[in-house]
C-alpha cells in the first residue's frame, strides 16, 4: 500500500491547517496515512552558528526520513505576514541542510487556509514556486479561504471548493 505522509506548517494545536491536510487525506481512498505534527519536530532556531557548534539535530533526520518512506506528501500551509510559520520554516531549513533537495521528488499536495478571504494564497503562490527548486513534484495546489464559512465537522462545506479540493487529491493519486 502507498504511504502519504500530511501535516500542517504550523505548530498551533488548533491548527486550522492541519484539519485541513486531515481532511484531504481521508480524501486519498487506499493509502495508508501517517500524520506528523512540527510540535514532534521543535529545534533551535536554524542558525549557521548554531550548526557549527551544536551540529544538526536528530530531530531533522527523523523527519527527513518520514519524507523518505514516504510516496507523496500533502503538506497545508499557515500563512503569517504572507509567508512561512516560523516552526515550518525551522524544520524546513533544517532538513535542507542534510539534503537541499529536501522534498525528495515525491508527489505533492500543498495547500494553505486562512480565516480570511485570501486562504493563505502567498505563502501557497510562495512554496509552489520556490518548492521545485528544492526537489519537490508538485502535482497540485489549493487555497481554502475562510475557514470558519467553509470548513465544518471535519469537511469542506462549500460544494465548488470540495470539488476543485477532489480533483486536486486525484492528481496525488495519480501520481503515487
Ligand atoms: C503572526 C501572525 C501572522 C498572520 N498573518 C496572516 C497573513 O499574512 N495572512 C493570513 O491570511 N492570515 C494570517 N494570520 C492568521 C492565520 O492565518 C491564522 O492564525 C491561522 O489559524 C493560522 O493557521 P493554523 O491555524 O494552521 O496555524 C496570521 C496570524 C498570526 C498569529
Amino acid at each position: 500500500m502507498k504511504k502519504i505522509v500530511a501535516f500542517a506548517g504550523s505548530n498551533s494545536k488548533a491548527s486550522i491547517n492541519k484539519q485541513l491536510a486531515v481532511y484531504a487525506s481521508s480524501l486519498v481512498h487506499g493509502a495508508e496515512i501517517e500524520e506528523l505534527d512540527l510540535n514532534d519536530y521543535l529545534m533551535p532556531m536554524y542558525g549557521i552558528d548554531e550548526e557549527n557548534e551544536n551540529g544538526i539535530p536528530d530531530k531533522a533526520n527523523t523527519f527527513s526520513n518520514h519524507l523518505k518512506n514516504s510516496d507523496g506528501i500533502i503538506l497545508s500551509l499557515a500563512e503569517h505576514n504572507g509567508s512561512y510559520a516560523v516552526a515550518f520554516k525551522n524544520v524546513m531549513d533544517w532538513v535542507s541542510r542534510l539534503e537541499g533537495k529536501l522534498w525528495q521528488e515525491k508527489p505533492m499536495l500543498i495547500m494553505a487556509t486562512s480565516p480570511g478571504g485570501r486562504g493563505g494564497i502567498s505563502v501557497l503562490q510562495t512554496a509552489t514556486s520556490t518548492f521545485p527548486h528544492m526537489g519537490a513534484n508538485v502535482v497540485g495546489k489549493f487555497s481554502l479561504p475562510s475557514f470558519g464559512t467553509n470548513f465544518s465537522n471535519g469537511k469542506i462545506t462549500d460544494v465548488a471548493l470540495n470539488s476543485e479540493l477532489l480533483e486536486q487529491v486525484k492528481q496525488l493519486k495519480d501520481s503515487l
